[in-house]
């Protein structure tokens, strides 16, 4: 399987009504086209909000700025009220987190089949509690070569569902090699973690723009962040021969490790590696 290798795959045929995702990327648009005024409200870098809309999180600690704004917004478990979402993409991103939660369902079991565990196994380790939908607009950049879009990474939940625009620029680190990740209507891009390769991505500043997409972000309940509940490799696919090969973390440790440490191209699993 290809995802074995690259870790990351397209998903077409998923369900979620191509009006949706047209209207999401649309809602995107919307917002971020708006008067600075409207978008200064929910501007913050304040990561225990539920809305926050700013350019950079790791503006401060990575090594280099990116050319991409972006509004955060932790729709899973415990939504934001209608009215503290965006105005001019509150409906839209209620119906679209409902629909990409459905097909993380689906995915988490058919990733559990695959692993050769019990269909519900990612789900009862609450692999599928929370979802972050992380919405970027990269402008139009007068010097693409200068800068980049976002840098290399690999993201830090525990798995990726990305709807992306027309304009291409996602690439996927194969080999060595940058790969493009071709926009494809409808399609859904998934990044997974481990076993299934947690790939190392980035995109390009363009010229052309705006371009616009929306990350949906699988993990636990990440406001909640008292939790002491440890995560690290499967047990049941540990064995003499395939012994662990990551430490334990919880949740809060890790992604605290990897916002601190930023984007800076090397990917945040290493700290963990044993
Ligand atoms: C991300 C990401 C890619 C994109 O949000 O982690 O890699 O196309 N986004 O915006
Ligand atoms: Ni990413």
């Amino acid at each position: 399987m290809r995802r074995r290798t690259l870790g990351f795959f397209q998903v077409i045929n998923h369900g979620i009504p191509e009006s949706v995702l047209e209207e999401m990327k649309d809602g995107v648009r919307r917002f971020f086209e708006q008067d600075s005024e409207v978008k200064k409200q929910f501007y913050s870098r304040d990561y225990t909000r539920k809305v926050i809309y700013n350019s950079n999180f790791d503006l401060y600690t990575g090594p280099a700025t990116n050319w991409r704004d972006t509004i955060a917004c932790y729709m899973a478990p415990h939504p934001p009220q209608a009215e503290e979402l965006p105005a001019a993409c509150r409906d839209i991103l209620m119906e679209y987190s409902k629909q990409v939660m459905g097909l993380g369902y689906v995915l988490f079991e058919l990733l559990s089949e695959a692993l050769g565990l019990k269909t519900s196994h990612l789900k009862d380790m609450n692999c599928a509690e929370g979802l972050s939908l992380l919405c970027h607009y990269y402008p139009a950049c007068p010097q693409p070569e200068l800068t980049i879009g976002t840098p290399k990474h690999a993201d830090n939940d525990f798995f990726t569902v990305l709807l992306q625009d027309h304009m291409g620029g996602l690439q996927v680190l194969h080999q060595n090699q940058w790969i493009d990740v071709p926009p494809s209507p409808g399609a859904l891009v998934l990044i997974s973690n481990d076993k299934f390769i947690s790939a190392e991505h980035r995109v390009l500043a363009n010229r052309i723009g705006p371009r616009v997409s929306v990350a949906s972000f699988f993990s636990t309940d990440l406001q909640s962040h008292c939790s002491s509940r440890l995560y690290g490799p499967i047990p049941e696919l540990l064995s003499e021969e395939n012994p662990p090969k990551y430490r334990e973390t919880t949740i809060k440790d890790y992604v605290t490790y990897f916002k601190e440490k930023g984007l800076d191209g090397i990917s945040a699993l290493l700290h963990f590696r044993l």
